[in-house]
């Protein structure tokens, strides 16, 4: 039996929640050194409580903090081919506990705004306090966003749509949208091709006739619910507005994880 079915009985039985918990404990464990390595050499680093970055990434200090400065610097150059990153109001959607965010104030500056929302209250407090350069918002769970219309630039969700039912990609589309100035960028990332070895036979051929491929029995939003995305369903997600790139990495050898697709898209 491979790990696919073994993750959809877990689901079926209700008990996905307990395997991600003691996941979440072997991380920690299996990450101790590491991390107090990093706590040694980087004491005037605050982090988030351990569970909060499991939650939304992996418990390893080092890149949760490093390599989201790589990340950030990765988006700017997105943003610069596309739009003119000055005065700009950017907002990173489903932000975590700021592991990417924290580092735009410093990476991009150019007398940006920068707001960040997710619907983990706990992530959002934690940011609240300990990120005051930013502004922080708590969303529901369904697409609501308290920005009026056009009022933000640029919008990034990093592995978001990862976690959301078919309808909610219908909702929050369009919402991120309203928000969004025209003419204004979103990237997001998604789960494609790379992750097909992961999909058992029958979401395969779902998935191989265009339509999105949903893992639920779990809360929609939480890490363990899983959305897997065909091109021809954000194609038709985007249908409106202009898709300026679609990038599908290739995972290289000995990479311990799938890249995901990269999707920047104007709004018209
Ligand atoms: C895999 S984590 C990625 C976090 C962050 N983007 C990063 O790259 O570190 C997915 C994030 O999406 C958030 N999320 C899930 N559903 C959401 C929703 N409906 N609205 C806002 N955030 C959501 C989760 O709380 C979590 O922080």
């Amino acid at each position: 039996m491979n790990k696919s079915s073994v993750s959809k009985i877990l689901r079926k039985l209700g008990l996905i929640y307990y395997s991600d918990k003691l996941m979440f404990h072997v991380q920690k464990q299996k990450n101790k050194k590491i991390n107090n390595e990093f706590l040694a050499k980087n004491p005037g680093v605050i982090l988030p409580p351990d569970y909060l970055i499991y939650e939304s990434f992996q418990i390893n200090y080092q890149k949760y903090y490093y390599e989201s400065r790589e990340t950030a610097l990765w988006l700017k150059g997105h943003f610069e081919k596309y739009i003119d990153v000055e005065n700009k109001n950017i907002l990173d959607w489903g932000c975590g506990p700021g592991r990417v965010i924290r580092h735009l104030p410093e990476v991009i500056g150019k007398n940006c705004s920068f707001f960040g929302t997710d619907y983990n209250r706990d992530s959002i407090e934690w940011c609240k306090k300990n990120l005051k350069e930013i502004s922080f918002n708590v969303n529901p769970l369904s697409a609501e966003l308290p920005y009026p219309d056009g009022f933000i630039d640029i919008i990034y969700g990093i592995s978001v749509f990862t976690h959301l039912s078919e309808q909610m990609h219908y909702g929050w589309y369009k919402e991120l949208t309203r928000v969004l100035k025209p003419g204004g960028i979103i990237l997001v990332t998604t789960q494609g091709d790379n992750f097909n070895v992961k999909l058992t036979e029958l979401e395969l051929k779902e998935y191989n006739n265009g339509n999105i491929v949903v893992r639920g029995n779990v809360k929609e939003g939480h890490r363990t619910f899983s959305a897997f995305h065909p091109e021809k369903f954000m194609k038709s997600l985007f249908r409106n507005d202009e898709i300026l790139e679609h990038v599908e990495k290739k995972p290289e050898p000995g990479m311990s994880w799938l890249p995901q697709d990269l999707w920047i898209v104007r709004k018209r």
